[in-house]
């Protein structure tokens, strides 16, 4: 029986999609791509780049600068052109299918060796750049009520999640990750990276930008409401969202016995993978029916779950989401979240992989289960299952 495990987890630092206090405002996702691709080549020596079979990529907007991300990051990378490099795009999930594609192709048979994770830059191609809603989806929706601001609004107003809620649990989420960087705890994960600004300074980025450790509960109180009239919001605002962001994350998948004959370690296997469809003016609920899948797929229930990262997309639909699986907040999101860490929405899927591979092999030495899982713009979930390997 094959088995897709992971080798090896890493990440950007996440900067703000800024113009003017974004960290990586002069880069572009290929550039993160490129410095990510070198720094995992160069510490895994025993992995010959001829022998990899794929670099999979996902990106939730691939155009502009985004567009053929996958090859064109790979070429201009240097990198030899035999080898085969494929973009995904499943919006904020785009790299959690890519990791899906992976992992099946290793257990399929159809190679042992996949570079595999996800980049978006906000900055540079904003959501909803370059496309035009095909106009035949309100015949069957309201377009009013797709944006994902709205989405999250309607999640809170139908579960009635409160405002204070939504804060308590953002601002638990900029301190569980100031904290970890402050115990150094994303030192493994995190490839710093070198920013040139426009007067030509240069300076190393080796951290998130998005925590605030100094933020209060009453500060976050005093945020407008960010997508709808106080009147009508239940309080989806500025600090209960994740925000806009540059960053990429990759991972190296290897089927196992490749990695036991090229004498690599690892610590997670690959026991499920699932995406599920749910109402698209309720996109953030995603992670519930595609994590059931993933749970009946490994053949678990959410009590064998001992460690979750659940993407921030808002607090609204994490908190739901948590609730309605049965899992405690206080298994998810150990070192912080999207809300906090960032959203770069095509690198999610991979980001929170990697981040749960950290977890997992340091604070969480004994956790057997680990979820991974992301709501999806228009009406999607997807959810991986990772098992100790022993
Ligand atoms: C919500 C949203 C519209 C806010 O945009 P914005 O106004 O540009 O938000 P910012 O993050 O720049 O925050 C604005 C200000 O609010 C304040 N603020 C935000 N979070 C805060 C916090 N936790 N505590 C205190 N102040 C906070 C700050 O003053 C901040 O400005 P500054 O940091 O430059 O001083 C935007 O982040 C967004 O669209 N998020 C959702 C993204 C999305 O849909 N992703 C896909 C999900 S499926």
């Amino acid at each position: 029986m094959r088995e897709a495990v992971i080798v090896d987890g890493i990440r950007t630092p996440i900067a703000r999609a800024h113009k003017e206090k974004g960290w990586f405002r002069t880069l572009k996702s290929p550039d993160l791509l490129t410095a990510l691709l070198k720094a995992m080549l160069e510490r895994n020596p025993k992995v010959k780049v001829a022998e990899v079979d794929g670099f999979y990529v996902g990106c939730a907007n691939q155009t502009l600068s985004q567009h053929g991300i996958a090859r064109l990051s790979w070429l201009g990378s240097g990198l030899p052109f035999e080898i085969p490099a494929v973009a995904f795009e499943m919006q904020c999930a785009s790299a959690m299918a890519a990791i899906h594609g992976a992992a099946n192709a290793i257990i399929a048979g159809q190679g042992d060796i996949y570079l595999v994770g996800g980049a978006e830059d906000m900055l540079h191609v904003p959501m909803g750049a370059n496309i035009e809603f095909w106009s035949q989806i309100g015949k069957f929706y309201n377009p009013f009520e797709l944006p994902m601001g709205l989405t999250a609004e309607k999640v809170a107003a139908k579960w009635n999640i409160g405002r204070q809620e939504m804060d308590q649990f953002s601002y638990e989420s900029h301190m569980k990750a100031a904290k970890a960087w402050e115990q150094g705890k994303f030192k493994n994960e995190v490839i710093p990276i070198e920013a040139t600004f426009e007067d030509g300074s240069k300076q190393m980025i080796e951290r998130d930008q998005c925590p605030r450790g100094d933020t209060t509960v009453a500060a976050m109180g005093q945020l407008k409401p960010a997508f709808l009239p106080p009147d009508k919001s239940k309080g989806v605002t500025a600090g209960n969202s994740s925000p806009l962001n540059q960053g990429a994350a990759l991972l190296l998948l290897l089927e196992r016995s490749k990695a036991d004959a090229l004498g690599l370690s690892y610590h997670l296997k690959y026991k499920s993978g699932a995406i599920a469809g749910v109402d698209p003016t309720m996109m953030g609920i995603g992670p519930i029916p595609s994590s059931q899948k993933a749970m009946k797929l490994a053949g678990i229930s959410a009590q064998d779950i001992d460690v979750v990262e659940i993407n921030e997309a808002f607090a609204s639909q994490s908190i739901v989401s948590l609730k309605e699986l049965g899992i405690p907040q206080e298994k998810a999101n150990l070192w912080g979240g999207a809300i906090a860490i960032g959203h770069p929405l095509g690198a999610s899927g991979a980001r929170i992989t990697v981040t749960l591979n950290s977890i997992m092999k340091t604070d969480k030495k004994d956790a057997q289960y680990g979820l991974a899982t992301l709501c999806v713009g228009f009406g999607q979930g997807a959810a991986t299952i990772w098992e100790r390997a022993k």
